[in-house]
């Protein structure tokens, strides 16, 4: 079902905002016109992209902040709230591959550049994709881009927002989604596979199939000041029309090796400095596979260990990492590890010390420092 509205049918919407001299309607309404007529009408939403631009002098159109956000909206029967508004400041970056980052940063830009984008016929983007295992730092990237943005946050409430009534999960997003068009802010919908999650199978999958229908007419017409972020760990549960309707979709996998180290660093925060480069790195073997959040975690039993027990920070961190990765620990992460160690001490640690930290042998340890020739060779 096509929902695209042709360009007439805007006159309505934009001679009822016009006449009665409501400004930032008729500017939410024309923003809407030039998403929804770029592909059947180039030229027109490029004309009124040209023309938004020109007459919405000073602020830019996307991140206005006209008047205060509207009361956010209730379900129907106990008047709870169905969005959950989430401070932004003191929001980081979670670390992510360099090509990643290079499509976060494009996105920023075009939001940023809006105006200017608008000028020249294009739109930015509105509304992305994120997909990933759990821990793998998708609500934090949300969090961040509405801080980049200067946006507020709304974050639908899964409790409030799940209904066991039939249809009525639907509606509740209809209701979170007019909100967010309603005023400019990052809208996430988070575990968004979870909005339709039902103990019968069968009407899981329809009630999820009413969900995607909603959200496909509504990213038609998504308004080009606010920003629709979808998150899921089940990207194959969903329709794979959805996908095309997205501005962007982004997969932020398992962190690789350089990434766990850096994740490993700043998780560390003030007590990094204590922990050599070379044995982040190698620790960081011993994690493949494993999310961010787990990283983090790790990171924040070893601090804890430290403090409690007055082992050596590296000592702890070793621990954690060796016992998170099961014992099974592959010769090459064992070997930079005990060369780390070594180096990283001055030569101050023994060779018992190691071989009781990494809970191997002496003479597997003196093996490993052997080859450190040959290694760093
Ligand atoms: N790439 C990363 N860089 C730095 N920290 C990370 C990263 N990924 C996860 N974390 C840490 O893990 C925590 C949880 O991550 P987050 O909640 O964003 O994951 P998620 O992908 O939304 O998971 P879920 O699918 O379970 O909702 C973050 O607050 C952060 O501390
Ligand atoms: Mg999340």
């Amino acid at each position: 079902m096509d929902r695209t509205r042709e360009t007439a049918d805007w006159l309505p919407e934009i001679a009822e905002a016009g006449l009665s001299g409501d400004l930032s309607r008729l500017q939410l309404v024309l923003l809407s016109a030039v998403r929804s007529l770029r592909k059947d009408a180039p030229k027109v939403s490029a004309r009124l992209g040209d023309l938004l631009a020109q007459y919405t002098t000073g602020a830019n159109p996307l991140r206005w902040q006209g008047e205060s956000s509207p009361p956010p909206p209730t379900e129907s029967e106990e008047g709870m709230s169905l969005v959950r508004l989430v401070r932004t400041s003191g929001a980081t970056s979670p670390v992510l591959a360099p090509a990643t980052r290079d499509v976060v940063d494009q996105f920023i830009s075009e939001r940023r550049e809006g105006s200017s984008l608008m000028k020249e016929g294009f739109t930015p983007p509105c509304s992305l994709l994120l997909t990933g295992a759990p821990g793998t730092g998708k609500t934090m990237l949300a969090r961040w881009l509405a801080s980049e943005l200067g946006l507020p946050l709304v974050v639908q409430d899964l409790s409030t927002s799940i209904s066991s009534l039939l249809g009525k999960t639907g509606f509740n997003l209809r209701r979170t989604l007019d909100y967010a068009r309603s005023h400019p802010c990052v809208l996430l919908l988070d575990e968004f596979d979870a909005i339709a999650k039902r103990r019968d199978d069968a009407t899981e999958l329809g009630e999820l199939k009413r969900i995607v229908n909603v959200l496909l007419k509504e990213l038609e017409e998504w308004p080009l000041q606010s920003v629709l972020v979808a998150a899921t760990n089940h990207p194959e549960l969903l329709d794979p029309a959805i996908n095309r309707r997205f501005d962007l979709v982004l997969n932020l996998g398992t962190p690789g090796d350089a990434e766990r180290a850096a994740i490993l660093a700043n998780a560390a925060g003030r007590f990094a400095g204590e922990l050599p480069r070379s044995v982040l790195d190698a620790c960081s073997l011993f994690l493949a596979g494993r999310s961010g959040s787990d990283i983090v975690r790790i990171i924040q039993s070893a601090i804890r260990r430290h403090l409690s027990r007055k082992t050596s920070l590296v000592e702890a961190v070793v621990h954690e990492a060796i016992g998170a990765s099961g014992g099974d620990s592959d010769k090459r992460a064992l070997g930079a590890l005990i060369r780390a160690m070594h180096k990283a001490s001055d030569g101050e640690l023994t060779v018992r010390e190691i071989a009781s930290m990494v809970g191997k042998s002496a003479s597997t340890v003196q093996h490993h420092l052997k080859k450190k020739d040959v290694a760093n060779g």
